[in-house]
C-alpha cells in the first residue's frame, strides 16, 4: 500500500498525586518513542534480523475534542484509588474511571496509578480489534509510560506502550502463549515461551529467539523491531475492510 496512516491519540490521565500526574514532557516522550518504534527511526535499531520493519504507522496527541473544538490530546483526573487492575474500570465514569472518546476516531489510552493480577504488577494491557467499543484501547501504568519524567527501569524506554498498540492492532505475543505456540505471523520465530531479561542468542523450538521483537517480554532496552510480517497484520487492521479502518482518516 505504501501511504503513511497518523493515528490521533487522547491520553487520559487516573492519578492520585503529582508524581502520578505525568507531565505533558513524558506524555509527548511516549508519542516520540511510538513515532520512532512504528517508523523504524528508534536510534537502538540494528541489523540483526533483515526482517526488520518501517510499519508506516505514526501517532500524534489528538487537536480535536469530540466536540471539534481544540484540546491539548490530554484529559486528568484526580482520583483515590491505587490498584486499578486489569478489569476496565479506568475506562468507564460509572466505576470512578474516564469514559472513551469516540473509539473508531481515536486510540484511547489511560494512564494509572498501579495495576495488579493475582498480586503481580501488571505493566499494561490492550483490547484486540473487535471487541467492545466502550473499553477500546490501551492502559499503562504512569511510571512505564514515557521515556522521561517518573519512569521505572529497566520498563523506561516506552516500550511497554509499543507492545500494547501492537495488541491493540492485531498483534499476539511472540510466543503464540503456548509453548512453540503460534503468533500467526511468518517471519517470526516460534519461541519456545516468553523472554525476560534479554537473552540474546537463545536459541528454542529449533531457532534463534528474536528477544529484540516488540511482542517479547524482554527488557525496553532489549528490544527493538517489528517485522515485515507484524506490519502486514497490523495495517490490515488500519487499512479499508479493517476492523480499524476509521482510525487515522
Ligand atoms: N505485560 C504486558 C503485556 O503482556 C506488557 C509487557 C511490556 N514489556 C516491556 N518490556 N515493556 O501486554
Ligand atoms: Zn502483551
Ligand atoms: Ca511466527
Amino acid at each position: 500500500d505504501g501511504s503513511i496512516i497518523t493515528i490521533p491519540v487522547v491520553v487520559h490521565v487516573l492519578y492520585r498525586n503529582s508524581t502520578e500526574n505525568i507531565s505533558v514532557a513524558q506524555i509527548q516522550s511516549q508519542i516520540d518513542v511510538l513515532n520512532e518504534d512504528f517508523r523504524r527511526t528508534n536510534p537502538d535499531a540494528d541489523n540483526t534480523w533483515s526482517q526488520a520493519a518501517d510499519s508506516e504507522i505514526q501517532f500524534c496527541l489528538t487537536t480535536i475534542d469530540p466536540n471539534g473544538n481544540a484540546t491539548t490530546g490530554i484529559t486528568r483526573k484526580q482520583v483515590t484509588r491505587q490498584d486499578w487492575g486489569t478489569s476496565d474500570d479506568m475506562k468507564r465514569t460509572s466505576t470512578g474511571g474516564v469514559n472513551p472518546w469516540n473509539t473508531s476516531e481515536y486510540l484511547n489510552m489511560w494512564i494509572v496509578p498501579q495495576m495488579t493480577s493475582g498480586g503481580n504488577t501488571i505493566l499494561g494491557y490492550a483490547q484486540f480489534p473487535g471487541g467492545s467499543a466502550a473499553t477500546d484501547g490501551v492502559v499503562m501504568g504512569y511510571n512505564y509510560f514515557g521515556r522521561v519524567g517518573n519512569v521505572s527501569a529497566p520498563f523506561d524506554g516506552g516500550r511497554t506502550t509499543t507492545h500494547e498498540v501492537g495488541h491493540f492492532l492485531n498483534l499476539r505475543h511472540i510466543w503464540g502463549d503456548s509453548n512453540c505456540g503460534n503468533d500467526f505471523v511468518s517471519d517470526t520465530p516460534t519461541h519456545q515461551t516468553s523472554n525476560g531479561g534479554c537473552p540474546v542468542g537463545k536459541v528454542s523450538c529449533g531457532s534463534t529467539d528474536m528477544v529484540q521483537n516488540y511482542m517479547d517480554y524482554t527488557n525496553d532496552s532489549c528490544m527493538n523491531l517489528f517485522t515485515q510480517g507484524q506490519k502486514a497484520r497490523m495495517r490490515a487492521t488500519l487499512l479499508s475492510g479493517g476492523p480499524r479502518a476509521a482510525l487515522g482518516l
